[in-house]
Order: C-alpha cells, then structure tokens, then sequence
C-alpha cells in the first residue's frame, strides 16, 4: 500500500497557477511546490509581487520560474499557454471582479471581466487540455466563488463569468475523464487578500458579514490551498467534476 506522503507527493509533475503573484493564487503555488511540483508562477505584470513569490518559494528550495501575461488579450494567453506547454497541472486562478449595478454597468467592463475571467479559461483549456489528454495524465483546478450560485449586489458579470466557468470544468470533466485528466473547482468565500482589503476595513461592513460565517472567520489565502494539493495529487485521481466549498459554513 503506498504510503500517505506518496499519494500526496507531486514530484515530476509541472503547475501552472495563473494570478499566483500574490493572494489564493500565491499559496498554491507555494503548497503545490512544496508538494514537490515545479511551478510556474504568473502574473498580469513582471511586478515586484511576482518576482518576490518567485524568490519566497526559491528560498524554499522549489523549482520555479516566472511567467507574465495579461489574460485578458487572447495574444498574451496564447503565449502564455505555449510558454507553459509541458504543465500538466493548470489552476485557473487569475480573475478580475468590478462591482456595479446591473443598470450602470459599462460595456468596457462587461468585456474585460468576460475576456479575462473567461475566454482566457476556454482558451487554456482548448491548448493546454490536449497535451495534458495525449499524456495520459493532467490536473486542471479552476477557483471559483460563493457568488457564483448565491446573488451578491453589483456582482451579476463577475458571478456570470464564474458560473459559466464552473459549467466549463463540468464539461470538460466528463470529456476527458477516460483520458486522466481530471477536472475540478474550489470555491472560496470570504478569503482576506487585496482585493477586498479596503471593503473589509470598514467594520460597518465587515462585522456582520464575518458573524454570519459559521466558522466565526474569514478565510486566508492557505485554507484554500490544501484542496489544491489534493485535487491535484494522485489522491485524487477519481474526482472528477467536483466543487469544493472553501467558506468555513458560509453558504450553508
Ligand atoms: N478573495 C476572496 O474573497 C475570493 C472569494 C471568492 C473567489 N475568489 C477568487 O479567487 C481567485 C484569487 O482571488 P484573490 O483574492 O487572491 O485575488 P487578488 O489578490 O486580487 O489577486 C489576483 C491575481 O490575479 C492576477 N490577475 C489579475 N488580473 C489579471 C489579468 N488581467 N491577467 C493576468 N492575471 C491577472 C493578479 O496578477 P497581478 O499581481 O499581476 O495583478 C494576481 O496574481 C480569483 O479568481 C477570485 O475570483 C476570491
């Protein structure tokens, strides 16, 4: 019987985490690096950020090297995916979220959070899902949001395009489930990262939202990260098509 670090172990194998400059993206670079996988971090940018994830995870002693891309031109995710042509695990991570109600929001918007948060997973998906299937062998782990299957004001394009997201990894799932590649999503609630830094300061704010989690909490970037290593490893290898809520209770 092999043996509990084994099955866990991701030696050999190569991630691609986009967004893993900084936030949830970060820490699974860094668990899935730990976990003995070659990462490749990315970011929108070659910022600071993104060169400091890269030397935090080196001095760990993790293989790593650097990627950058705006997912919201197709050029750049083309290159991206050629760049990161021998990862056979992928975590589609990156997304951008603008608040706005449904009467106010801008077409510009409209097409950045579209283009970003979702073309860029088809096209991912349709490039990098081939190689993973001629192998024989491939992890694909989408991050989703609570928002997806619960309505939040001024959130309808970003929870659209996590929804259609999600119906994404279902399809591909079963497409290439006898091909081992297996297909999944997590889905955070409220994780504390720069992007809901300044609305979570307001305590007007933050204080009820955070008494209506079960767990009494919000969540940090490495409780969602574990699932991750998990999904990934050979652990795992019989789940397919499955959303793992990361929330501590929220949407129950
Ligand atoms: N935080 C939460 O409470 C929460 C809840 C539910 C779901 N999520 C989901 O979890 C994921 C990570 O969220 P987070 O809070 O860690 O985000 P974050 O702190 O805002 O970080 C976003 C990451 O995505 C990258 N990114 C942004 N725009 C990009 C673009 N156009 N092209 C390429 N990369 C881009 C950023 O790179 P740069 O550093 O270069 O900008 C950064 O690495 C997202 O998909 C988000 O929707 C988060």
């Amino acid at each position: 019987m092999a043996n509990m670090n084994d099955i866990f172990s991701l030696a050999g194998h190569t991630a691609l985490v986009t967004g893993s400059s900084r936030g949830i993206g970060r820490a699974i670079a860094l668990a899935l690096g730990r976990a003995g996988a070659r990462v490749l971090f990315h970011g929108a940018s070659d910022s600071q950020a993104l060169r400091d994830a890269v030397a935090a995870a080196q001095a760990e002693g993790i293989e790593c090297e650097q990627r950058v891309a705006n997912l919201g031109d197709s050029g750049e995710t083309a290159s991206l995916a050629a760049a990161c042509a021998d990862a056979d695990i992928l975590v589609l991570n990156a997304s951008v979220q603008s608040y706005g109600h449904l009467e106010n929001f801008g077409e510009d918007e409209f097409h950045r959070m579209v283009e970003t948060n979702l073309r860029s997973t088809f096209q991912l998906l349709r490039i990098m899902g081939p190689a993973m299937t001629a192998r024989g062998w491939g992890r694909i782990v989408s991050i989703g949001s609570v928002n997806q299957a619960h309505p939040a004001p001024r959130l309808t394009i970003y929870a659209s395009t996590k929804a259609a997201q999600k119906a994404a990894m279902l399809t591909a799932a079963k497409e290439w489930a006898a091909k081992g590649v297996t297909v999944n999503t997590v889905t955070p609630g409220v994780i504390t990262t720069d992007r809901n830094a300044k609305v979570l300061s307001d305590p007007s704010f933050a204080e009820p939202l955070r008494a209506s989690i079960p767990a009494g909490r919000f969540g940090v970037a490495e409780d969602c990260a574990g699932i991750v290593v998990a999904l990934c490893s050979d652990a795992c290898s019989y789940v397919t098509g499955a959303d793992v809520i990361v929330d501590g209770g929220f949407s129950l």
